[in-house]
């Protein structure tokens, strides 16, 4: 597909690609039954409700009226009833989750394990007067004990709020006064890069640095540091445990409408803002689409590389899967440590089935080369998905044929943190596949786009992409327009919708720049550099040249092998000049070994437009890769 000049096809220039004959045959979902699942809203979503287990049945799918409606709205359920309970019949045995720790520990949790472990700590928590409604915090990295106190929260009716592990102790305060959680669950600290990170200080640090109370934190012990002691409000997590064991707590049976947990969204802008999910909808979409779009089956070894701090993790890692009853894979490591084939040796090994991961670590993984995918023997993947940003067509080709060897569809699903659940993906036995476009809207979902007034915009200018339906996984306090038929949810994402309904995401409102008298987003514009070979990513800022006109520059992080500057340069005007048009070549070029990125992996914008506006920079804490802005600064300087 790559011509003489190392450019791509573009997927507007009409590729698509059908989903492989054989997946088509096994697929859970097939055309029939997505045709008459997008028939009759809003009762087509109790396919999705059927699929869980309710204490007192529902007779109501979706009720509107007050504000955004409700969701199932007299059935009561319990999450973890219909995370591990129900499963025990057929899957007393079967691994409901597989841990590989960073240090090569290994650790697997049986559906009866997994049962066990949670009514104990249920009953633990219950000890220290934690009762139905209050927020526990749990801030923990990829253990076993993450999800164990999810779904032990879950048990007795207490909303969970993951904070990742990775965040600063002032940030961990600010989404305990924020979600007036009183409870912390978190560890004594663990392994980044072979040094320890003493997670546990952090915890202290934020107590200290709040008027808040927080009354009882219980410390998972990971370290073998003396160093580390339990305070008097401090509870061991295997003391806890122990007093508590073969215990088991009756399930809290929770209103449908009731919040299952809390979340942050993980802007690079602005203040964190708070999501409350419900028990009910939310879990029976989060069944529903890892039924549907992950193909996800019970016999299934499933690896989402997600950290549970994010919502896909919390949907796909953890409420998805175990609804389902599949084994759930939990890896703690880097994907370049020991080696930069990990991922495709966890894979091997394991013989995963399904693999859902983001474009930046596909692209990374293309950067590292195809040697490391082809020396394992991937042949037991059966699906591939992609979640958090465009994938664009030279990372969605190198995944397809690389890892899929061309035998596994990809669905490059599109969903946040406010959505619960992925609203937009090809169905991977029915849709055909188009590089570059997510897809379009599940059946049972509706969208549009809108331009800046409001008023539906065509598709080829594209505009804000909009919600027209309210759908299961919609959070409590969503913030919407309009009633009845002009009843919408507008996001802060520009798209464009071509004539078979895909959505392709340009670029997020606040990522767009401004080219003559054209907006463009910045992810076209991204898309269209990363696709040139020798590419490994680009990023895209508008710069204020005094008084003077905005200038673009273009960050460019290149391949490993080396190539020559003015070469790229040319290959790169040649792709955009191809795919956007000539006004759309950005007027300078800085090429970099890294793009600085967020610890959940979100490219810092921000930051590089305040580098080159020779800006003063703020706060650079959320940075994974914090070496790589004096790199940048030089680079700069040499222009
Ligand atoms: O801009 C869209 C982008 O990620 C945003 C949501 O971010 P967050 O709430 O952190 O949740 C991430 C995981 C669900 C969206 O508004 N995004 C997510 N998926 C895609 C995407 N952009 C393009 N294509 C996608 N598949």
């Amino acid at each position: 597909m790559d011509d003489e000049s190392g450019v791509e096809s573009h997927p507007r220039n009409g590729r698509t690609v059908d989903p492989p004959p054989a997946f088509t045959d096994q697929a859970n979902v097939t055309a029939a039954e997505a045709a008459a699942f997008a028939e009759d809203w809003p009762d087509c979503w109790d396919e999705a409700g059927e699929m869980l287990d309710w204490a007192d049945a529902y007779g109501t799918v979706f009720e509107s009226g007050d504000g955004n409606g409700r969701w199932f709205p007299d059935g009561r359920l319990n999450a973890s009833v219909n995370c591990v309970d129900r499963h025990l019949d057929e899957r007393k045995t079967q691994a409901a989750i597989k841990w590989i720790g960073k240090r090569g520990e290994r650790r697997t949790y049986t559906y009866l394990d997994l049962y066990h472990e949670v009514n104990e700590f249920a009953a633990g928590l219950r000890s220290l007067g934690i009762g139905e409604g209050d927020v526990v915090t749990l801030y923990m990295p990829a253990i076993p004990e993450l999800p164990i106190a999810m779904l032990a929260c879950a048990r007795i009716g207490a909303p969970h709020n993951v904070v990742f592990a990775g965040f600063s102790a002032a940030a961990l305060a600010e989404r305990m006064e924020r979600s007036e959680s009183e409870f912390l669950v978190t560890c004594d600290g663990y392994y980044r890069r072979g040094n320890a990170i003493h997670q546990k200080n952090k915890a202290d640090n934020a107590r200290i640095s709040t008027d808040h109370e927080v009354t009882d934190v219980v410390v998972v012990e990971r370290l073998d540091d003396e160093s580390v002691r339990l305070g008097e409000d401090d509870h061991a997590y295997d003391g806890l445990l122990a007093d508590h064991r073969g215990e088991e707590v009756d399930p809290v049976s929770r209103a449908a409408t009731d919040p299952l947990f809390l979340i942050y969204t993980s802007g690079t802008t602005g203040e964190p803002t708070g999501v409350r999910h419900t028990t009910g909808g939310y879990l029976a979409h989060a069944a529903w689409t890892s039924h549907a779009v992950l193909d996800l089956e019970p016999a299934d070894t499933y690896w989402c590389s997600a950290d549970i701090g994010w919502i896909t993790g919390h949907t796909y890692l953890v409420y998805g899967p175990l609804s389902l009853g599949t084994t759930t894979l939990l890896y703690e490591g880097t994907p370049d440590h020991p080696e930069k084939d990990r991922v495709w040796e966890v894979i091997e090994r394991n013989a995963v089935d399904v693999f859902y991961t983001a474009p930046t670590a596909i692209r990374a993984f293309m950067k590292w080369g195809t040697e490391h995918p082809d020396s394992h023997d991937l042949s037991s993947l059966r699906l591939l998905g992609s979640v958090g940003e465009p994938l664009n067509p030279s990372a969605w080709s190198w995944y397809y044929e690389h890892v899929g060897g061309e035998d596994c569809p990809i669905v490059d699903t599109w969903w946040q943190t406010e959505t619960g659940a992925i609203l937009l993906s090809t169905l991977p036995g029915v849709d055909a596949m188009k590089p570059g476009s997510a897809g379009p809207a599940l059946p049972g979902i509706d969208v549009t786009v809108v331009g800046p007034t409001g008023a539906p915009a065509t598709a080829t200018e594209g505009g804000r992409l909009a919600v027209t339906k309210p759908w299961p996984g919609m959070p409590l306090d969503l913030e919407t327009d309009g009633e009845g038929d002009d009843w919408r949810y507008v996001t802060e994402d520009v798209a464009r919708i071509d004539e078979d309904g895909y959505v392709t995401v340009l670029g997020r409102l606040d990522d767009t720049v401004a080219v003559g008298n054209h907006r463009l987003g910045t992810m076209e514009l991204e898309s269209a550099i990363a696709d040139v070979e020798g590419v490994a990513e680009a990023a895209i800022v508008d710069v204020r040249d005094g008084e003077a006109e905005n200038t673009i520059y273009a960050f460019v992080s290149t391949d490993e092998r080396h190539e020559c500057e003015q070469r790229l340069r040319d290959r790169i005007t040649d792709s955009v000049e191809r795919t956007i048009g000539p006004f759309a070549v950005p007027e300078a070029f800085v090429f970099t070994p890294e793009l600085p990125k967020t610890r959940s992996g979100k490219l810092m914008r921000r930051l590089l437009k305040d580098i080159a506006n020779d800006g003063e920079f703020g706060d650079t804490s959320a940075l994974r890769n914090p070496e790589i802005v004096g790199e940048i600064e030089s680079a700069l300087e040499r222009m």
